[in-house]
């Protein structure tokens, strides 16, 4: 009898230990979101933000970028700070400078986004600072500046055009550009980075697995980087709740697929490949570590390159008078095949106009540091400790005062001095980053959007339909693409086909 009264007795306290720890971790819960909430002001009410929270800036623009170049134009040091996001942005060159080179140090990734992209990016490159940064930093550049990973870009970016590419085009005749350039560039970085080729633009038209999941993974988790209000998604990620349930199911095919990637390539043997892949695996054991190396380059290559030719083909249908241009460049060099490596780098015209298009249409339209400590930019402006602090290429290529009055206008003659392509300060043009971090694929990229664009000009005329060109809208996205695609009529050329 005694033993039973003993046991309900260490039963009820039991239940009440729980009862108290559920309270407790509860109460410690609604505490943390509270803070965070707090922390993020989402509830200043000032002009800009009640405009931000609102979305009321839709009325007047088509995208946020449109909104912000209106305000970072308006401003005299071209600098803005938006209270609910803790955001400074700029469209300062001379701020610029002093983030990405003069005060690096103070201007890392921080981490905040290193836990919106953690998920998906690991410790790459694109998520790293500090030691971490530097190893692979040094270690990316040696591979992707040596000459040999440069003439094999180009082998597989030749071959992916000739024997897919091309075919497809001739087979169809109306078709969306924006995806027809996604497919062939996941196939080239794949080739590339890890001597693999998923097949996207084979003429059936498969989206391999990978590169749908790799899509979601970084939609998804661009979303969280939009997100007035961080402490939501984090709560959400806790719960394994809508989109970060989705998130987390697209991620784990990545590392899957990702997973058996280095798995056959370790099988295969790696010393004598020439992928980026193979060469990391000289210097690098941890498989997690290289899975990490690997989907940051995928994140790289891909989708920049793929929205910089979309934006490319865009602005060719508003302006004639450049693929006239174009044509004749190619024309007057071809007297081997422009396409070849040597001959590409002397169509200074397209290496302008390829600069240009990227001008008005920055693949990254913005890209954020976190201040490590207090500091006052290049104009004057204080950024506390902590702040997030933009620096806003899409605005910038809009700025009067960086381009002149004709700065709307698509004119690659801008970029000519004496018909040689001239590049300007990479802190009035940062399309490409600048400074230490500057993109490390940037020749990579020029090559393989002139490779593409001569090849489609020299054979094709491409019209595109609906005449969506005059006010693009952007989707979502760690990337600029343009929202419901770039339906286009292709149709062979004349003199070609004769
Ligand atoms: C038109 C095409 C491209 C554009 C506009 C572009 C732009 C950029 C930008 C803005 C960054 C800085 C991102 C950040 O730190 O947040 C960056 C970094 C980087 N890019 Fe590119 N990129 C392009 C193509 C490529 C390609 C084809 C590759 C190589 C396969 C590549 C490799 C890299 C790497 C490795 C970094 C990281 C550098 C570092 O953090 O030290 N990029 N790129």
């Amino acid at each position: 009898m005694e033993e039973a009264s003993f046991s309900v007795l260490l039963g009820s306290t039991r239940d009440w230990f729980s009862f108290l720890f559920l309270s407790f971790s509860a109460i410690f819960f609604l505490f943390s979101l509270l803070l965070l909430l707090l922390r993020s002001r989402p509830c200043c009410t000032c002009e800009l933000c009640r405009a931000y929270l609102n979305s009321t800036w839709a009325d007047d623009f088509d995208n946020l970028s449109d909104w912000y170049t209106h305000l970072l134009r308006r401003s005299p040091s071209a600098t803005i700070h938006i209270h609910v996001l803790d955001n400074t942005i700029t469209a300062n060159p001379d701020n610029v400078e002093y983030m990405l080179k003069t005060n690096f140090d103070n201007f890392p990734k921080g981490r905040p986004f290193s836990s919106i992209l953690g998920d998906l990016l690991g410790r790459g490159i694109f998520n790293a600072d500090g030691d971490l940064w530097r190893f692979q930093r040094k270690l990316a550049s040696l591979e992707l500046g040596s000459l040999s990973v440069r003439s094999f870009a180009h082998d597989i970016v030749s071959g992916e055009i000739c024997h897919r590419l091309l075919p497809l085009l001739s087979s169809v005749t109306e078709v969306d550009l924006q995806d027809i350039f996604r497919r062939f560039t996941f196939d080239s970085i794949c080739k590339i980075s890890f001597g693999l080729d998923p097949g996207c633009l084979e003429l059936s038209l498969p989206m391999s697995q990978f590169a749908a999941a790799f899509d979601r993974a970084t939609m998804l988790s661009a979303q969280r980087a939009a997100a007035p209000v961080p402490a939501l998604w984090k709560a959400k990620r806790m719960l394994t709740f809508g989109s970060e349930r989705e998130l987390r199911r697209a991620i784990r095919m990545v590392d899957e697929l990702a997973g058996e990637v280095i798995r056959q390539r370790r099988k295969l043997g790696f010393a004598s490949h020439h992928d980026l892949l193979s060469r990391f695996m000289s210097s690098v054991d941890d498989d997690r570590y290289l899975r990490d190396i690997v989907v940051s380059f995928l994140l790289a290559g891909r989708d920049t390159v793929a929205s910089g030719l979309t934006t490319f083909f865009l602005l060719l249908s508003r302006y004639p008078e450049a693929v006239t241009a174009i044509r004749a460049e190619i024309d007057g060099a071809a007297s081997g095949d422009a396409s070849d490596c040597s001959k590409l780098r002397e169509l200074h015209y397209v290496h302008a106009a390829i600069y240009e298009s990227m001008r008005l249409y920055p693949p990254v339209q913005f890209d954020s540091k976190f201040c490590l400590d207090d500091d006052v930019l290049a104009d004057g402006t204080f950024v506390r400790k902590n702040t997030r602090v933009t620096y806003h290429p899409y605005a910038m290529g809009r700025m009067e005062r960086i381009w002149g009055s004709d700065c709307l206008e698509f004119r690659p003659e801008r970029w000519l001095s004496g018909g040689v392509f001239t590049p300007a300060n990479p802190f009035k043009y940062p399309v490409f980053q600048g400074g230490l971090r500057v993109c490390l694929g940037k020749e990579m990229a020029v090559m393989e959007m002139k490779a593409v664009i001569v090849a489609i000009l020299a054979d094709f005329d491409i019209e595109v339909i609906g005449g969506g060109g005059e006010r693009p809208r952007f989707a979502p996205g760690l990337t600029a693409s343009l929202a419901g695609g770039l339906p286009v009529r292709v149709r062979r050329r004349k003199e070609v086909s004769g």
